[in-house]
């Protein structure tokens, strides 16, 4: 049995391997599902045969993890930064005046949060954040659920024990996602990918960071005896041994090539599927660099350029505010269009009224935007030479703009909110929104238009009047028809079913989401039991 499940294990993590390493699948979801179950009723039954780094850990736990402080045997330095090619001529100048000729290795300088994998035997032993440079938090339940993470190396010649450093990323489409999410439930979105992907590391439940959905791409190995003369030789190598190293790594002879690499990663890098913010430039023979050796911050054979976030200056028309399904009041400013990046653009984030006072942005004003890791363009100053005689600093609203309620602030939070949760409209359209989307009630038969039609037909002002509709309220509504009709009530009908979780997850309880409903739901079973829980029973879930 222990053959078989041995075995097992080394088909599924070839299998992860080809899919989450190479981008290259031999198998689809439902094979790759069918031989993971397998492995986890043998594994179920023959506890005696556990590993953690059995493949089936990858989806993590509920249970609490502790992070655990772990010295460093190398310290994790940093790099010297420079955004002018200048002072890149006077790294290489540098270099050749002290120890001659060297050749270079140009990559890509992602934008995660940086791990150190070591392994033993070829096994990962353990992952630690790079903390303060010194002293590291363990993060090996985490980091397990990252596919992209060897969990056992391949093939042979690795040595017994090294370290292996690297960046963890968090790619644009998953950094999408989970805003979106805790939008949905009123949690603050993260600013851009590098903070999510730390953020993710440091969940409490490795279960939560499986499905966040990070990646590892790895740049940097480390160890005394390595068997190696260069740096791209031995990533060569850790790539060969099943590790995902970027193929966007060149080696350089001299200045015009990493010139002409670093103009060409500056554009082609917004093809690029996860964050980028510069290229790093290091010496490729371990000989030379151990001659260069470190400063007390960063090494002396490397440096970091990086690229200047692109920004263009245009004029600030208005600000509008809209008004979210928790009641969040988000200020929207309206641009005179213009040309950022390859796109146009017309609005930008504003943040909160905080953000607008710290910069002092005014109407009228010619603001710098800019597009740095984030995704939504934002507001970054102010071009105060071109501010208007008359202007005057820009008032929020004290009322919301839909229901003209007086706007609260809570404790610690920078947001303003729409108190008036039960008769403000769009905080009862979005909640009824977020209630029939697919990861709630899955209401698939009902849109977010038919959802505000109904509510201005005066038809549903509550997610429990949805099940009181019926055949004749809807059809003669504009846009609806006979068929419509109908698919919308089955699929009304289909939403009795789903399971408590996603019922609690549904009628979207602020800080309660998908993992926090499930966690409840677990926990006391029943809505009646969970309404009377008292707080202390509350924090006894999970
Ligand atoms: S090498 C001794 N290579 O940048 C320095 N770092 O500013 C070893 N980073 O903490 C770092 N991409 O988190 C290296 N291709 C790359 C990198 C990279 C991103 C990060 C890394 C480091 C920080 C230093």
């Amino acid at each position: 049995m222990r053959e078989k499940i041995e075995q097992l294990r080394r088909q599924i993590n070839e299998h992860n391997y080809r899919y989450y390493v190479l981008n290259d699948p031999l198998i689809g979801d439902y094979e790759f599902d069918a031989l993971l179950r397998e492995l986890q009723e043998l594994e179920a039954a023959h506890p005696e045969f556990d590993d953690p780094n059995s493949p089936t850990r990858r989806v993590g736990s509920d249970s609490t993890n502790e992070f655990a402080t772990v010295e460093h045997r190398y310290p994790m330095l940093s790099l010297s930064n420079t955004y002018s090619l200048d002072e890149i001529r006077e790294f290489d100048a540098r270099v050749r005046k002290e120890v001659g000729e060297a050749e270079y290795v140009c990559e890509l300088k992602f934008d995660g949060t940086a791990i150190s994998l070591t392994y033993e035997n070829g096994r990962l032993l353990r992952a630690v954040t790079r903390g303060d440079g010194t002293r590291g938090d363990d993060v090996t339940a985490n980091v397990r659920t990252i596919r992209s993470v060897p969990l056992q190396l391949r093939g042979a010649g690795y040595p017994a024990y090294f370290e292996i450093r690297g960046e963890i990323l968090m790619p644009f489409r998953s950094f999408e996602r989970l805003n979106r999410e805790r939008e949905d439930i009123g949690e603050t979105p993260f600013a851009n990918p590098r903070n999510a992907a730390a953020g993710s590391l440091k969940q409490q439940s490795s279960a939560e960071t499986a499905r966040r959905e990070l990646d590892c791409t790895l740049y940097s190995l480390v160890g005394d005896d390595l068997p190696f003369g260069t740096h791209y030789d031995s990533l060569m190598a850790a790539r060969e041994w099943g590790f995902k190293i970027s193929d966007q790594i060149a080696l350089c002879r001299d200045m015009n090539e990493i010139d002409e690499y670093i103009r060409r990663w500056d554009k082609a890098r917004k093809e690029l599927p996860f964050a980028t913010d510069g290229v790093v430039i290091k010496v490729d023979s371990f000989a030379l660099q151990h001659r260069l050796g470190y400063t007390a911050k960063a090494p002396r054979w490397a440096v970091a350029y990086k690229f200047k976030a692109e920004q263009a200056l245009t004029r600030l028309l208005s600000v509008d505010f809209q008004v979210g399904r928790t009641g969040a009041i988000t200020p929207v400013a309206n641009l005179e269009p213009v040309l950022l990046a390859g796109t146009v653009v017309k609005r930008a984030s504003l943040h909160n009224a905080e953000q607008i006072a710290l910069l002092d942005i005014r109407l009228g004003d010619h603001v710098y935007v800019e597009k740095g890791g984030e995704i939504i363009p934002k507001i970054t100053g102010v071009d105060l030479s071109s501010r208007p005689m008359q202007s005057e600093p820009f008032r929020f609203i004290t009322h919301c703009p839909c229901c003209g309620t007086e706007l609260v602030k809570y404790e610690g939070e920078a947001r303003h909110y729409c108190p008036n949760q039960s008769h403000c409209p769009p905080q009862i359209v979005g909640r009824m929104v977020h209630f029939i989307s697919r990861r709630a009630m899955n209401i698939d038969g009902l849109g977010d238009e038919t959802v505000q039609l109904l509510y201005d037909a005066g038809l549903i002002s509550d997610v429990a009047d949805l099940y009181r509709l019926r055949r004749e309220d809807l059809v003669d509504l504009p846009r609806l028809g006979d068929k419509s009709a109908d698919n919308i009530l089955r699929s009304i009908d289909a939403s009795r079913d789903v399971p408590f979780q996603r019922v609690l997850f549904a009628i979207g309880i602020r800080f309660v989401g998908e993992t926090t409903a499930k966690n409840l739901a677990l926990h006391f079973r029943s809505m009646d039991a969970l309404m009377n829980a008292t707080p202390e029973e509350l924090a006894a879930a999970d």
